[in-house]
């Protein structure tokens, strides 16, 4: 028997050193890691003990010869799930849904099952994390306390492949990831080496049985999966669950579909019943918007879908020396390149200025095009006034200040003009494509080259433009 040879292994990012360290030099965190013997992954063992090997080795398939039997997914009978799925649960792929403790992973994902279970597709909640008594206390609230659902609370993997073996679910439910072990790896549940354990056995599992198997995971406070290398090359899709805890908005988003587009979102309302779909979003996040100075529209695209979110924007004088940038659903580091470009080509002197963007509704904007917007509500919060009022815009900054294209410009501009924004600020390019194509023209839409430009005509008072 080779001599098994120790690795330290950090347990926050996954980083390997042949000796242990008191900082990772992966994610710069202390005291994180830790000694772990590997373990042979499950998919190895099993192919040296499984089956014998054939002669010649396996012989492979032509890609005429095989015959795809329509593209089956499971409903889980929430639409705004399934589209960020791509249409459905597909039988025998693996997904992990990461996302900070709280948010509502369980409350989605029982009442996925409890739709399903109702729908006729034989599933299976193990639940690591929870009793049976408060799945049972769960499912009084989402109203499926009568279901026949099948619950195991197991925490140990074997125990877990082996009931898998048995029942031979349609779709299982791993809540969570991080609560399951195995015997064969001596470290503690949650760590790098059980996770990879964990989800190497359940993937032969499910795969060999045609289970849609969904992993919970909780997300470290940094917005990292703990574990998040191992995890997000093993599973066939990695959705990402966000929202604010004190906000009833949750956004479903795929960070990885290899049966789907990774843009989709979905997005959820958080009620006392549970989480309900919100088909038309953008009214959501603009509802409690009061659209005055400081607070600029954009029109975000995710995935199919434009949804229309609120930036506002505080500026005051700053006290300390080292003036306060605070962004929520913005980058910081964007917005730091962003009131950059404004202090030095628009000639703002916000840099001695306390800085505070926060995005409506707690939605995360990825989207370049929301710079614009960004600069605009930093801009108009610290020139006054009542010139933004009622004003959306779009486009990318460089750091030269200009504004520049994005893609889907008239899609932006036709959601804006559906929802009756009339003061639409759009890079040069989209506004002459939006016009140059089928798009009507759009009563107050303006093509802006540069942040000065763009600036200028923010601050012009809405009745006088
Ligand atoms: P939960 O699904 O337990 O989060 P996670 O699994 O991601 O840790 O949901 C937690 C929160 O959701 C909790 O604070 C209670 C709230 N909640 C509701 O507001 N309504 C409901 O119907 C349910 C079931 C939970
Ligand atoms: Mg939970």
């Amino acid at each position: 028997m080779p001599r098994t040879k120790k690795a330290y292994v950090c347990r926050e990012c996954g980083y390997s050193s042949p000796g242990w360290l008191g900082r990772c030099p992966g994610c710069g965190a202390w005291n994180t890691i830790e000694e772990e013997a590997p373990a042979p992954p499950a998919v190895v063992r099993a192919r040296r003990g499984g089956a014998g090997v054939a002669v010649g080795g396996p012989a492979p398939l032509r890609l005429s010869d095989l015959v795809i039997s329509g593209d089956e997914r499971i409903k889980t009978g929430l639409e705004e799930f399934d589209r960020v799925l791509g249409g459905g649960l597909v039988a025998g792929s693996l997904v992990l849904v990461g996302g900070e403790p709280g948010v509502g992973k369980s409350t989605l994902l029982l009442q996925a099952l409890l739709h399903m279970e109702a729908a006729g597709v034989p599933c299976l909640l193990v639940s690591g994390e929870e009793s049976a008594a408060q799945v049972k206390l769960r499912s009084l609230r989402l109203g499926g306390a009568e279901s026949g659902l099948p619950l195991l609370t197991e925490t140990q993997v074997e125990q877990v492949t082996a009931a898998l073996e048995r029942i031979r679910p349609g779709v299982c439910v791993i809540d969570s990831v991080q609560t399951l072990w195995s015997a064969d790896v001596g470290s503690t549940p949650g760590s790098v080496a059980q996770i990879r354990e964990v989800t190497s056995q359940l993937l032969v599992t499910a795969k060999t049985h045609g289970i849609a198997l969904v992993l919970v995971g909780h997300v470290t406070k940094e917005g990292e999966l703990a574990g998040p290398r191992v995890l997000e090359h093993m599973v066939d899709a990695v959705l990402s669950f966000e929202g604010e805890r004190a906000q009833p908005f949750r956004v479903l988003r795929a960070v990885k579909n290899r049966f789907g587009s990774t843009n989709e979102v979905g997005v959820f309302q958080m009620g006392e019943q549970g989480l309900s779909e919100v088909p038309d979003p953008s009214a959501v996040f603009l509802e409690e918007g009061d659209l005055r100075s400081g607070s600029v529209v954009v029109p975000v695209v995710e995935g199919s879908r434009c949804l229309l979110a609120e930036v506002q924007a505080l500026v005051v004088p700053s006290a300390l020396a080292m003036p306060q940038r605070v962004a929520r659903g913005v980058d910081r580091n964007r917005l730091a390149m962003i009131v950059a470009v404004l202090a030095r080509r628009a000639r703002l002197s916000v840099l001695q200025s306390d800085i505070f963007v926060n995005v409506a509704g707690g939605l995360v904007l990825e989207d370049p095009a929301a710079d614009l917007a960004v600069a605009l509500a930093v801009a108009s919060a610290y020139q006054g006034g009542d010139g933004a009022c009622g004003l959306a815009a779009f486009g990318e900054l460089s750091l030269t200040g200009k504004v520049r294209y994005v893609m889907q410009g008239s899609k932006r501009i036709q959601e804006l003009s559906r929802r009756g924004f009339d003061r639409i600020l759009a890079p040069t390019r989209n506004a002459q494509e939006y016009l140059g194509g089928t798009g009507a023209p759009s009563a107050r839409m303006q093509a802006v080259s540069d942040i000065v430009q763009a600036v200028r005509l923010a601050a012009a008072r809405s009745d006088s433009g």
